[in-house]
């Protein structure tokens, strides 16, 4: 049987290993609708990679380009707020979310229908909006399949047992790019340093997420909210090869754990899939060839944003909107060379400690969780603003 699919987030890292799955299996799919960011040339020219049936950028000035450069093919197009929604409204048996940070919330929570299956890339939408989103997604009876590798590993992991008998849920990271470097050295590293993944080549925000960690904190308030486990029984380990992406620990000592090949198109083909699995013609993991794997715990004294994120997780309320939204904005100044590696950090402690005294319950709402978004990053805003008045000084 066919399925129908809308990307979010089409032209980026995992927007175009989606599209190779997708072309891969070109009879097992049709696209409805890809949605991109800002970039009209390369949206145009994924959606007809695809042969979807509508295209719709964020941007409202790309309006005419992306028009333009679909012109003669019978696609149709849109271009702003209203065009990204009549995407996901329109009849997709399945849509996956990867549009990067929390810019992709509403519109990943806009596609929640009935019956859909959701494949979710975009875990901002769960650290920012987690209690809101996984709510309205039980009520509507939609899916959610994660789509990060540590996730979809734990999928399949948990699924060989009770969530009772779960001791431990343990997701890896691969260190990043300053694994071996000492925390003087980092705090002189530059964006271009930073996002020289060892393993994973993505998009920019997800890139100085891995190398600070606060991708793995992210991910671990996002395993929280897919998988219904408290701060208690999910941890991290770091795994340099990349091979075992997430490990249960069962309350008898055994362990299930999820491996493969670094290489996003496995999770997706899996997020993907209708039933069974899709073949797909990758490399195989060949464990002798491989010989050893090894582990090692995280550094928090280096990579501080892990703890603040476990912080986060642990104190729960409205903690984790805060931190991801001071994260976003600390990142963007990074890669603006407007402050330096540690400031990430710092800035995301600041905000989370200012907020901390309002005790703020989880957000309800997708609303209120993003009314809470927009207060904490005006906080890091401030910050950072304060931060270049100091430097000038
Ligand atoms: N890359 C990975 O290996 C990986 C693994 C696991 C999870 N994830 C998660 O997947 C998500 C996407 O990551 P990525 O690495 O693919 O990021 P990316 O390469 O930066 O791509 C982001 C995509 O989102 C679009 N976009 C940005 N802002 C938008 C907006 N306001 N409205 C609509 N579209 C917008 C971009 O369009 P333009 O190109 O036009 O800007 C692009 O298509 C993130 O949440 C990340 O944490 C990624």
């Amino acid at each position: 049987m066919t399925r129908s699919l809308t990307i979010l987030g089409a032209t980026g890292s995992i927007g175009r290993s989606t599209a190779d799955v997708v072309l891969a299996h070109r009879d097992e799919f049709r696209v409805e609708a890809v949605v991109g960011g800002r970039n009209a040339a390369a949206l145009a020219q994924v959606a007809q990679r695809l042969g979807a049936k509508f295209a719709a950028l964020a941007d409202e000035s790309g309006s005419e380009a992306l028009k333009q450069a679909l012109s003669g093919t019978g696609i149709e197009s849109g271009a702003g707020c209203s065009a990204v929604l009549e995407a996901v409204e329109r009849d997709a048996d399945t849509v996956l979310a990867a549009i990067s940070g929390t810019a992709g919330l509403a519109p990943t929570h806009a596609a929640l229908k009935p019956g859909r299956r959701i494949a979710l890339a975009n875990k901002e939408s769960l650290v920012c909006a987690g209690s809101a989103f996984m709510t309205d997604a039980r009520r509507l009876g939609v899916e959610i399949m994660p789509v990060d590798s540590e996730h979809n590993a734990l999928d399949h992991a948990l699924a060989a047992g009770f969530n009772r008998d779960v001791e431990k849920a343990v997701i890896t990271a691969s260190g990043g790019p300053f694994r071996t470097w000492t925390r003087e050295r980092i705090a002189k590293a530059n964006a271009k340093e930073a996002s020289a993944h060892p393993v994973w080549s993505m998009g920019s925000k997800i890139n100085i997420d891995s190398a600070t960690l606060m991708n793995k904190g992210l991910e671990l308030i996002e395993a929280h909210h897919l998988f219904d486990l408290e701060a208690e029984r999910l941890d991290v380990l770091v795994h340099p090869e990349a091979i075992v992406h997430g490990l249960v620990q069962w309350n008898d000592g055994a362990i299930t754990a999820g491996l493969a090949l670094p290489d996003m198109k496995v999770p997706i083909a899996n997020a993907l899939r209708d039933q069974g699995r899709l073949t797909m013609d990758l490399p195989r993991l060949d464990l002798a060839a491989i010989g050893r794997l090894s582990f090692e715990r995280p550094d928090e004294g280096r990579f501080p944003c892990l703890s603040l994120a476990k912080a986060a997780l642990k104190a729960g309320g409205a903690m984790p909107t805060v931190l991801n939204a001071a994260n976003e904005i600390a990142v963007e100044a990074y890669m603006a060379d407007q402050i330096k590696f540690y400031d990430i950090s710092e800035v995301v402690e600041i905000v989370c400690s200012t907020f901390s005294r309002r005790s703020i319950s989880a957000p309800a709402t997708v609303a209120d969780a993003l009314g809470i978004d927009q207060e904490a990053r005006q906080a890091a805003q401030q910050l950072i603003r304060d931060y270049a008045e100091t430097t000038r000084l």
